[in-house]
């Protein structure tokens, strides 16, 4: 039996579990509110984290009055907020497309492109030619670069297998890479990207395999929870999208829409018609379009690293606004329009793109997106019930995080109320 008084430092240290944190000395803390209406701000804030969870957030001096026993971790004077959330990205691929970006800027259209043997059929091939674990593997790594630049949260799409059993394979194989990263991961299976060319020809028999075969094993083997499709004249058109995402909503799958990115097309009405998690591009989306994502409570997804490199129009904040919708931005990293490696770069783009408001800017990336996926109870603020995922950032206020270019880097992430350390970029999760 042990002879030390329980008032005894020692023992009081021991007693403090790694579960059981209180963040303090912030210059700020920030977080969407529990509805994502408005952002709180408290100055010299801290926030107390128990068993990977959020139990208060609020003045540091009574936090420190309630939870004397909680191990304090401090935040050196700098700002708190919640771990970003990337709801768009389609990280599982191989090569990359870099010589295509030359030809894009030498004038070269999508079209073009694709009659040249590139675009998305491209990166199919560069994908299946790719050794499975080599796929895996760099996937865990991106996981990790994405959580060195603050992301807790990242959504990750198939898309680039096409048929029915390559698509299975890509989402077996993110299943494998999710596991090996402290990063929460999002599987979304993108099962309308382009027509494979086995399928050539044969448009309606590739729709109804999807339909009838591909959504419903990723239902039964329980490989992703999301289903995604590509609605636009170079996609899908609306009533094969509908068609596809109907029999996913028949079976409890949250729905996403990649709509009206190179022309107008009915996607975004679409969305808003089958209450879609949301609706990402929307470069060529008008207000009445925003307005009815708003009213049917469809989260719009800007995604600047893509209209920039398509050299595509982002909406004014002012639209925005009025239209009532939620707004998101994620990367859509992928090899071919976005090859975007920093969820808060491409905010700081869209902030100074659209004019949004540093408000707007953190729910863009924090409560919106989580909503996006369906998580806002969980992740993309830190309310009591929350998820305890955390970053401490290199400068003092809210202001600053859509301000600096390059962005402000985070000191400190943390993930069910844990840091830990990031291996080395070269070695990051793999022996
Ligand atoms: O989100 N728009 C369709 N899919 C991707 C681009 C895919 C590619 O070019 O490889 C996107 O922009
Ligand atoms: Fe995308």
């Amino acid at each position: 039996m042990s002879t030390r008084p329980a008032n005894d430092p020692a023992v009081k240290q021991a007693a403090r579990s790694t579960a059981y944190v209180i963040l303090h000395n912030t210059s700020e803390v920030v977080t969407p509110d529990a509805e994502g209406r408005e952002v709180l701000r408290f100055p010299k804030g801290a926030i107390v984290f128990r068993d990977g969870r959020v139990v208060e957030v609020g003045p540091a001096a009574e936090l420190f009055a309630r939870h004397p026993d909680a191990r304090p971790h401090n935040a050196n004077g700098r700002l708190v907020t919640p771990g970003l959330v990337d709801c768009h990205t389609h990280m599982i691929f191989g090569g990359n497309r870099a010589a295509e970006l030359q030809m894009k800027l030498a004038g070269a259209s999508y079209a073009d492109i694709a009659a040249k043997g590139g675009g998305i059929r491209s990166t199919v091939r560069a994908t299946s030619e790719s050794k499975e674990e080599q796929l895996e593997k760099q996937l865990a790594n991106r996981l990790e670069r994405w959580r060195a630049s603050g992301c807790t949260t990242v959504e990750v799409k198939s898309g680039y297998g096409l048929t029915p059993a390559r698509e299975v394979r890509l989402l077996e194989l993110m299943a494998g890479a999710a596991i090996r990263v402290p990063a929460r991961v999002h599987r979304t299976a993108l099962v309308l990207h382009a027509l494979p060319e086995e399928y050539a020809g044969r448009r309606e028999a590739y729709v109804a395999e999807v339909r009838g075969g591909l959504v419903d094993e990723i239902h039964r083997r329980g490989l992703a929870g999301t289903v995604d499709v590509f609605c636009d004249p170079v996609g899908f058109t609306v009533d094969e999208c509908r068609s596809v995402l109907a029999r996913a909503a028949e079976l409890g799958f949250g729905l996403r829409l990649h709509a009206e990115q190179t022309a107008r097309f009915g996607g975004a009405r679409l969305a808003a018609e089958l209450r879609a998690r949301s609706a990402d591009h929307l470069e060529c989306a008008d207000e009445s379009d925003w307005r009815r994502l708003g009213e049917a409570g469809v989260v719009g997804v800007l995604l600047p690293a893509a209209a920039l490199t398509l050299r595509l129009p982002l909406p004014e904040a002012q639209m925005l606004r009025r239209s009532g919708a939620r707004v998101a931005v994620a990367t859509d990293f992928n090899p071919g329009t976005a090859p975007a490696q920093s969820l808060i770069e491409c905010a700081v783009l869209a902030a100074r793109l659209c004019g949004l408001d540093a408000a707007e800017f953190l729910l863009a990336i924090t409560w919106n997106a989580a909503r996006a996926l369906g998580v806002e109870n969980e992740v993309g603020h830190l309310n009591p019930g929350a998820c305890s995922d955390a970053v401490i950032w290199e400068c003092e206020s809210l202001d600053e995080l859509p301000y600096w270019m390059p962005s402000v880097r985070p000191d400190t992430i943390l993930i069910r109320g844990v840091d830990l350390a990031l291996p080395a970029v070269e070695r990051r999760v793999w022996p």
